[in-house]
């Protein structure tokens, strides 16, 4: 049995880099210890360009061996996204053995019941909070801490950079067109602005805050979507004439009965009043509402991107997984 608990990182971007610089913090390592009942080992981390240096990361743990590095790790971080070759190299993990803790949002919205099914099959957790609101603990709250009530709906502000756009548009009177130029240029819109600005994104994270909620089998297919590229000036202009603010609204609800719920889900431009709780999201920020049966109306409001904050929830399912590891040994 390892004296440590082994981590493999996949993936030292913008997420990667802020969650190795924590698990090398002393400080920190010293608190996960204590946390986890062992200490974290940081054995690798996989990466495109290996003859690249990278602040605060010994350049000895980079590998371009990406598979190799799984077969060596207690848990596995994937954060390096996209579809090829996250998957193959999660199921690896999964298939030894291994925790798997990902960020991927675009992988778990199309293939995150075959992951869980996976995961159940060989036995591991598969953590991914990080992947919904970045920092904001959401899925947690309603997947494990809303366990022992009835969630009816989930309803948010789960895409900063859109928020971004409108909140520019709402409060500095900038014109919609030139807003998305601004928000481009900031970096809060991707080179290509589609997955935003249509609402796939945030599509995608109302399909897992669904499924985390109410195990539903949903897909980004079930979700009514509208995006924000077909507002125009003058709908701005009317939504302030009566004192309200346009915000692309995410939301999901339950009907039915709870034990067969049907869930449905819709992304869309509204026009909300501006003492709305989902009013006040401010610039990137995200901020999501959750109705239950006994807890009652719960909002979360915070960061929903930027590596330190993302590698905060990162950090929050490494250190989750870890205590898997431990326990089962
Ligand atoms: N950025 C955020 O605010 C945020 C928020 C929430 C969730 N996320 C999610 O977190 C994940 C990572 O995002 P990011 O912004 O950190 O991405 P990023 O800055 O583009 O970093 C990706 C990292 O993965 C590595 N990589 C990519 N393909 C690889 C391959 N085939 N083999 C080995 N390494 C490979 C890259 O290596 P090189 O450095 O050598 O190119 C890079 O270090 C994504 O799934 C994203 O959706 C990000």
């Amino acid at each position: 049995m390892s004296q440590t608990v082994r981590i493999a990182l996949l993936g030292a971007g913008t997420v990667g880099a802020a969650v190795a610089r924590r698990l090398c913090d002393p400080r920190r390592a010293d608190l996960y210890a204590a946390r986890v009942g062992r200490p974290l080992e940081l054995v690798g981390v996989a990466v495109r360009d290996t003859t690249r240096s990278r602040d605060g990361i010994d350049p000895a743990l980079l590998t371009a061996d990406a598979s190799g590095l799984v077969e060596r790790a207690d848990v596995v971080v994937e954060v390096m996204g996209g579809l090829d070759p996250a998957p193959a190299l999660l199921e690896q993990a999964m298939r030894c053995g291994a925790q798997v803790v990902t960020a991927n949002k675009q992988l778990l919205a199309q293939q995150g019941p075959r992951l869980e099914a996976l995961a159940a099959e060989n036995g591991v957790g598969l953590d991914y909070e990080a992947a919904v609101m970045a920092a904001i603990p959401v899925v947690a709250v309603v997947r494990d801490s809303l366990a022992g009530d009835l969630v009816t709906s989930i309803s948010g502000i789960v895409n900063g950079s859109t928020n971004y756009v409108l909140d520019l548009v709402a409060r500095k009177g900038v014109a919609f067109d030139d807003a998305v130029r601004q928000a481009g240029e900031l970096g809060y819109l991707e080179a290509d602005p589609t997955e935003d600005l249509e609402g796939l994104d945030a599509a995608a994270k109302i399909v897992l805050l669904a499924r985390a909620a109410w195990g539903a089998d949903v897909s980004i297919d079930d979700v009514q979507r509208t995006g924000i590229t077909g507002l125009t000036d003058d709908d701005f202009e009317t939504a302030a004439a009566n004192g309200k603010i346009i915000k692309l609204v995410a939301s999901a609800w339950r009907s039915g009965p709870p034990e067969n719920p049907r869930v449905e889900m819709g992304v869309r431009p509204v026009a909300l009043p501006q003492d709305d709780p989902l009013a006040q999201a401010r610039e990137g920020a995200n901020v999501v509402i959750i109705e239950a049966e006994s807890a009652g109306r719960l909002r979360l409001h915070g960061a929903g991107a930027g590596g330190e904050e993302t590698a905060s929830a990162v950090l929050g399912d490494i250190v989750r997984a870890a205590r898997r590891v431990v326990r089962s040994a």
